[in-house]
């Protein structure tokens, strides 16, 4: 479907346009430097010592982890600094500066200032917000250069790992005088009654930019996905009529296009595409989410920004990979914690068919780290949260709007703005007084700000609900006081759902983030039916020397809960439209419980790596119809040791374990609140076999056996993407099982470009930019660039070589 929408885009954009707008990619060709003087603004500076790379870059995610690193283990204990990038360019042909020309920036993070020939053009603080400048006037015929400063030294000042520079796309775009301006398209799409017949309607507001003493027309057309005509109409605002579209939904996501012609004496002097879909939604206080006249839940994962070893750069294959995973598993809904996201990542969404929660900030103007954006947002909030609405309103997949993470105004507190971030973050997961909270009746500054910012977001898109996290459940939460709030949402919490009926009548509600519970890929603490919570609370030190977290769902943060726990109130409670589990990734920095040399987190479901956790296959049981049977963990242990083997599994009515043929017994997942199955047995070397039964019939079966010594390494593609590929490298025994204990060094030689190695440990302290891992319980993987083939080898085992 991507491809084909692609190919449709190409032909249409060559057939029809040929006088419109010329957008190019701009990352290939850039210098970049780790230093910073006002020289390196200048239009004649000598940078042709600077490193040449090819944008979008992370300088960060080269270096080393380091305590001294002033984004500290919740940033990733990775480095900061201020950067410069330049690029020279020509400006050719007789007509060049008839012409007008755009800079536009996906992101940079942060603190950029954009000069072109020595003059500059423009500054930016927020370093997830998207902006263009005009350059035009900045330009001359021949050669030109641009220059981009960026300030990441002030930290920390992000919750979570950022990522330094100019971490996702640019783009050049050359248009005629009069042009749709930069994200100029308002398009929705809205089903009509008329005398009991349901019609849609596609509307478009079209904004445009430039001036012109002749007649401007706009033309309107809509096609379908194959590049069938639908419908046109004429006018800045125009309606199409489409009598029975096909809809958009995360299991058929159709998508339409809309082709906005600017039309000057019967010429196309521009031309835009924005893509759009049909789909009806709404929450109900009762019932909870509904789509297309279908109650659903949302089945959510909360995601931060970075690819793991990748860093913060926008990598189209690690995203989809990141998507596909979280797909098969059952996920249908993709918050963006807590960030504008990469404009990729929404269209993505929009063909994959993935809902989407758009969150503007972490923090208003109460910080949470010493250096964050609540410095700015006076100044900037409103341009940062209009720009966001602005261009990603159009995007089918959002569903909703989020003002905020756990602001500190939902309380009063006045030290907020000058607390530390371990005291700030002790306020956010722990609890704070009643004299914090409004009063009844009460209309608050904080309630004030929380509803001028929903006004921000009405003033462009009244299509979709706003909601914020808010881990204060009370409705006296001074968010919730006022008009900005259209669906409550909790952060955790979720003992107070019983309540939200009482304290929120006629409310819709949803958990806009739960769980948090702690697993690192491979590590099993046992016994395995006692709840550890690490730490056990909030105000108490946790330590472990193991620095790890099991990997059974019996690990979790003391303000959270396992994943069945909060799972089984989000299923058994109609009124609650979904959740969005923290988190689907593991993600740098916020290594909870643990401190340096811990530096990413154990929240994720799938690991930095890109592993499942076992947990990933108790929702694909709960979330897919895909039949699952996952037996977990390993089978090599000491003699006679009591193992705790865990199952998830659907489709069937039970399951047997035998151990080398011995049947340790049937197990039922009873009374429709048990999510897994268990038995306690005693280790002895052979092979552990689940079969699993339908009505008396084997319907799966499952083998783990006793991996014997370590003697290879097996190669196998995680993920081929366009132009990345994952490979994962396993340390096996003869037979091709892999040694759960194996921690060689695993040595990666390739004719292609190695661009990260990873094996989801979370303290390693090795580079993420290098060609060598450790196993990580016999695992790791390689990322690599480009054709040709991977080779790994480590001392003592066989080599082994993949085609990539
Ligand atoms: C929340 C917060 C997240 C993350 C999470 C960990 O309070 O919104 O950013 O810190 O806790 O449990």
């Amino acid at each position: 479907m991507h491809n084909r929408i692609f190919l449709l885009t190409a032909v249409l954009m060559a057939a029809i346009y040929s006088q419109a707008r010329e957008r190019q990619n701009f990352d290939a060709g850039w210098r970049f430097i780790l230093a910073d003087s006002a020289q390196m603004a200048g239009s004649s500076y000598q940078d042709g010592h600077w490193r040449m790379l090819n944008l979008p870059h992370d300088w960060a995610i080269e270096g080393d982890f380091l305590a001294s690193n002033p984004s500290g283990a919740g940033g990733g204990a990775l480095p900061g600094g201020i950067g410069w990038y330049r690029k020279t360019f020509t400006l050719s042909g007789d007509d060049a500066l008839q012409s007008r020309y755009f800079i536009e920036f996906d992101g940079v993070y942060m603190n950029s200032t954009v000069y072109v020939n020595g003059q500059k053009v423009g500054h930016r603080p927020y370093g997830y917000s998207s902006f263009e400048y005009e350059i035009t006037q900045f330009l001359k015929k021949g050669s030109n250069v641009i220059a981009v400063r960026v300030d990441n030294s002030d930290q920390p000042n992000s919750r979570w790992y950022s990522g330094c520079g100019i971490y996702r796309h640019v783009w050049f775009t050359k248009t005629g005088k009069v042009r749709v301006a930069h994200w100029g398209t308002h398009v929705k799409t809205l089903p009509v009654t008329v005398a009991d017949r349901k019609w849609w309607t596609v509307a478009a507001y079209v904004t445009l930019d430039g001036v012109t003493n002749e007649k401007v027309q706009v033309v309107n057309t809509l096609y379908d996905a194959t590049g069938k005509k639908i419908g046109s109409a004429k006018g800045l605002s125009s309606t199409i009529r489409v009598p029975e579209p096909q809809l958009w939904s995360p299991a058929d996501p159709h998508t339409y296009k809309l082709l906005t012609e600017v039309v000057v004496n019967g010429k196309t002097v521009d031309a835009y595409e924005t893509l759009t879909a049909f789909r009806d939604f709404r929450f109900d206080a009762q019932t909870g989410f509904w789509l297309n006249g279908k109650n659903m839940k949302l089945n959510g994962v909360c995601e931060h920004h970075d690819f793991g070893c990748l860093g913060a750069v926008v990598n189209e294959d690690a995203m989809h990979r990141k998507l596909t995973k979280l797909k098969a598993m059952g996920v249908n809904a993709i918050r963006s914690s807590h960030n504008p996201p990469a404009p990729e990542l929404l269209n993505m969404c929009d063909t994959m068919g993935l809902i989407v929660m758009d969150e503007s900030f972490d923090m208003w103007r109460r910080r949470k780290t010493q250096n964050d954006y609540a410095r700015f947002f006076d100044e900037w909030h409103e341009r940062d949260l209009a720009d966001l609405v602005l261009r990603d309103r159009n995007h089918p997949c959002i569903l909703m709007w989020s003002i905020g993470n756990e602001v500190l105004e939902q309380w009063s507190s006045a030290e907020a703005d000058t607390l530390t971030l371990e005291q700030a973050n002790l306020i956010l997961n722990a609890g704070h007084d009643a004299s914090t909270l409004a009063k009844d009746g009460e209309i608050s500054v904080n309630t004030l700000l929380a509803d001028h910012l929903a006004e921000i977001v009405r003033r462009y898109d009244t299509t979709r609900p706003i909601t914020a996290g808010c881990n204060e459940p009370s409705p006296n939460n001074h968010l919730f006081k006022g008009k900005a709030i259209d669906v409550i949402g909790f952060n955790y919490h979720h003992e107070w759902i019983k309540d939200v009926p009482k304290n929120f009548p006629g409310r819709p509600f949803i958990m806009t983030e739960s769980v948090s519970a702690l697993q690192t890929t491979g590590f099993y603490m046992m016994p395995s039916d006692s709840i550890r919570k690490a730490p056990q609370e909030w105000w108490l030190p946790y330590t472990d020397p193991t620095m790890m977290c099991s990997a059974y769902d019996n690990m979790h943060a003391s303000w959270s809960s396992t994943h069945e726990e909060t799972w089984d109130v989000v299923k058994h409670t109609p009124y609650v439209g979904g959740q969005f589990i923290w988190t689907g990734f593991d993600y740098i920095g916020e290594p909870t419980p643990y401190s340096f040399p811990a530096r990413s987190s154990y929240f994720g479901i799938i690991d930095l790596a890109g592993q499942p956790k076992d947990v990933y296959y108790m929702y694909q049981s709960e979330w897919t119809d895909q039949p699952v049977l996952h037996l977990f963990p390993h089978w090599n242990w000491l003699e006679g040791q009591e193992i705790d083997m865990w199952c998830y599994y659907n489709h069937a009515d039970e399951v047997e374990l035998f151990v080398n043929g011995k049947s340790q017994g049937i197990r039922r997942k009873m009374d429709g609140h048990q999510y897994h199955v268990m038995w306690r047995v005693k280790y002895e070397p052979g092979e552990v076999k689940a079969v699993a039964r339908k009505d008396g019939k084997v319907v799966r079966e499952q083998v783990i056996k006793t991996a014997g010594q370590p003697d290879h390494i097996q190669l196998s593609i995680d993920y081929q993407g366009k132009t990345t590929t994952f490979v994962k490298a396993e340390v096996v025994d003869k037979d091709g099982n892999r040694c759960p204990w194996a921690e060689n060094q695993v040595f990666f030689e390739s004719d292609a470009e190695i661009i990260g190695v990873d094996n989801g440990c979370q303290t390693s302290m090795e580079r993420f930019k290098d060609t060598k891992r450790k196993a990580f319980f016999g695992r790791c993987f390689a990322v690599v660039n480009g054709h040709g083939t991977l080779t790994a080898k480590a001392i003592g085992l066989k080599s082994n070589t993949i085609k990539l």
